[in-house]
């Protein structure tokens, strides 16, 4: 018996220590493939910003990370506003592409340009490494607010606005942080997250911004990508808990159109959820490319209205 089962045993082993190489060996290979992937992942994202370029007094450390933002200037600022680059993109390039200080500075906002990690934001389901990484930018953006709300004690009410990705983000920022902010106002974005419920604890007033040519983010839905331009009206109408009856057109013609829910959150009368479309304009409704289809009712920036509709939001408060 036992001189019969030895070599058994040992063949055994022997079997067991083939098996051992070759999980070894595909544990290494996965590990390998892994590695490339996310290298190749890596070299697919853009860069982003060097955070360590900017001064102290910009720049914050949160979940191990340096964040940071360009800021523009202001005296005795009574507003802050957050202006969210794209994705891709970073501040200086948002700063340069909405024009925010030049239209609201001299209405008393500080607007402030923050960076996204690597060039995104995770609003959601959208966009880049942000979103895959799990950053937690709504909490970056409520450190954010808080600093510059202790620097500048004269501020009163702060609002989000933002292109695409940013705009995107300004919603997320809106449904979970809504006692951080007055209004938002953003461009060619919807919002990618789920609420946790519906009305939303505390409604803020919201104006979308679309191009209705936009071959990014389509104006008209989807599948499976973007739930389009009304059906993002149709979610914070609900949200906002606005009546269906008090859907009206502000103003319409061939360039733009304005909707806007008027009875919201129970007769909150600053809340307000509002479209305005655009005829032409692609993915960016800052610069039309048909200046005769300008961007609203007569010659306004798209700036200028989402500045006007943060205002008018604030004011009844
Ligand atoms: C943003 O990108 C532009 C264009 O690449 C560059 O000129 C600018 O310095 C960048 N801004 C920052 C803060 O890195
Ligand atoms: C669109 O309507 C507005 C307001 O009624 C008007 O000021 C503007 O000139 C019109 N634009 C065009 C292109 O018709
Ligand atoms: C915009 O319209 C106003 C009033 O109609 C006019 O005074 C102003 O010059 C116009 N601006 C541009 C850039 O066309």
């Amino acid at each position: 018996m036992g001189t019969a089962l030895a070599p058994r045993a040992t063949a055994g082993r022997g079997a067991c220590a083939r098996l051992c190489v070759a999980c070894a060996l595909v544990l290494g290979a996965c590990f390998i493939a892994l590695a490339a992937a996310f290298w190749l992942r890596q070299r697919g994202e853009p860069a982003g910003v060097n955070c360590w370029r900017f001064p102290t007094s910009n720049s914050l450390f949160i979940e191990g990370r340096l964040r940071c933002w360009e800021l523009g200037r202001a005296r005795r600022a009574t507003a802050l506003v957050l202006d969210l680059h794209g994705y891709t993109v970073n501040s200086t390039q948002q700063r340069g592409l909405s024009r925010f200080e030049q239209v609201a500075g001299p209405g008393g906002a500080l607007v402030a340009w923050p960076n996204g990690v690597r060039a995104s934001w995770n609003a959601g389901s959208c966009c880049g490494l942000a979103a895959a990484l799990g950053i937690d930018d709504v909490a970056f953006l409520r450190a954010l607010i808080a600093r510059l709300r202790a620097r500048h004690p004269t501020i009163r009410h702060v609002y989000a606005t933002g292109h695409s990705n940013g705009c995107m983000m300004a919603q997320r920022l809106a449904l979970d942080a809504p006692d951080a902010l007055a209004a938002v106002a953003c461009m060619a974005g919807y919002l990618q997250a789920q609420p946790a419920r519906i009305p939303a604890p505390a409604p803020v007033a919201l104006l979308e911004v679309h191009c209705r040519d936009d071959p990014v983010v389509t104006f008209e839905p989807r599948a499976g990508e973007w739930p389009g331009a009304e059906a993002n009206l149709e979610a914070w109408r609900q949200l906002d808990e606005c009546e269906r009856a008090s859907r009206s057109t502000r103003w319409s013609n061939d360039s733009s159109t304005l909707i806007e829910y008027t009875r919201c959150a129970r007769g909150q009368t600053h809340v307000r959820a509002a479209l305005l479309s655009l005829a032409r304009c692609g993915h960016s409704p800052y610069r039309p490319r048909n200046p005769s289809a300008h961007s609203s009712r007569g010659n306004e920036t798209v700036t200028e209205v989402a500045w006007a509709f943060m205002l008018a939001a604030s004011a009844a408060t």
